[in-house]
């Protein structure tokens, strides 16, 4: 079941994801999180921050596995997804660092395959992922499963879609994007336990009025969230203004 919630604004969308991930560290702190990257998370890994210094919300035994990151990329890049959560998050909460989990970006080509199917083991050492945020790309993407992606794939490389690196240029700052990124498959992300879907701003509101309303299909990988048993869209006003009711 698809459930919606729909804050004000982005703030109010980050504070209500926030919450989501307060009840599943107070119900198992041991919790397995499974994190994105990207614009739309910031609020809620500021309030997520907020909440840990002024509240005491711990992390001290969750673990956190981040959704995808670019390739080739090394891993202090400033662009970079670990960094991006370091950053954002983890240098400002209490989670142990070899419970942070990240695809190496700056791995060689002939190690991936062993890279990610390392992953893969360690999710399911973990015991799997309790809850999995993630945003939805102006094309439908999930993580880097771009459309077309296989429903049933598995943590790999995949080359990016144009949106996809014309969106990052602006970061990038003239330095050209990588073509592939490393990311959790469909599959994988459909096994998590409870998913949260965040997205926020007018820029949004087409792609999640159609995730929501067409037929789950790999063309466009967020319609295939709607199989699964747990879903919660958090949106803000503005994304949510096009959602057929
Ligand atoms: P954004 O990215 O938060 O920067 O919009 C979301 C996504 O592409 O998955």
């Amino acid at each position: 079941m698809n459930r919606i919630q729909i804050g004000a604004d982005a703030d109010a969308a980050g504070r209500l994801a926030a919450g989501v991930v307060e009840r599943a560290l107070r119900e198992r702190p041991a919790a397995v999180l499974a994190l994105p990257t990207g614009a739309t998370p910031r609020p809620l890994y500021r309030e997520l921050v907020r909440r840990h210094r002024e509240q005491g919300l711990s992390f001290a035994a969750a673990a956190v596995f981040g959704l995808d990151e670019y390739w080739p990329l090394a891993p202090e890049h400033p662009q970079s997804f670990r960094r991006f959560l370091r950053a954002e998050l983890l240098d400002h909460v209490d989670l142990a660092a070899a419970r942070f989990h990240m695809l190496d970006g700056g791995a060689a080509a002939g190690a991936l395959e062993r890279v990610c199917a390392a992953y893969e083991a360690a999710l399911a050492a973990a015991g799997g992922i309790d809850t999995l945020l993630l945003g939805i790309g102006l094309n439908g993407h999930l993580g880097f499963n771009e459309p077309g992606a296989p429903r049933r794939g598995r943590t790999r490389v995949v080359e990016l879609a144009e949106l996809t690196r014309a969106r990052a240029a602006a970061d990038f700052g003239g330095e050209e994007v990588p073509r592939h990124g490393l990311t959790m498959g469909l599959g994988t992300i459909l096994e998590a336990r409870r998913i949260v879907v965040l997205a926020t701003g007018a820029g949004k509101a087409d792609i999640v009025a159609l995730a929501l309303a067409a037929a789950p299909d790999e063309a466009l990988p967020a319609s295939l969230l709607r199989e699964h048993a747990a879903v919660e869209w958090i949106l803000d006003r503005a994304a949510a203004a096009r959602i057929e009711r």
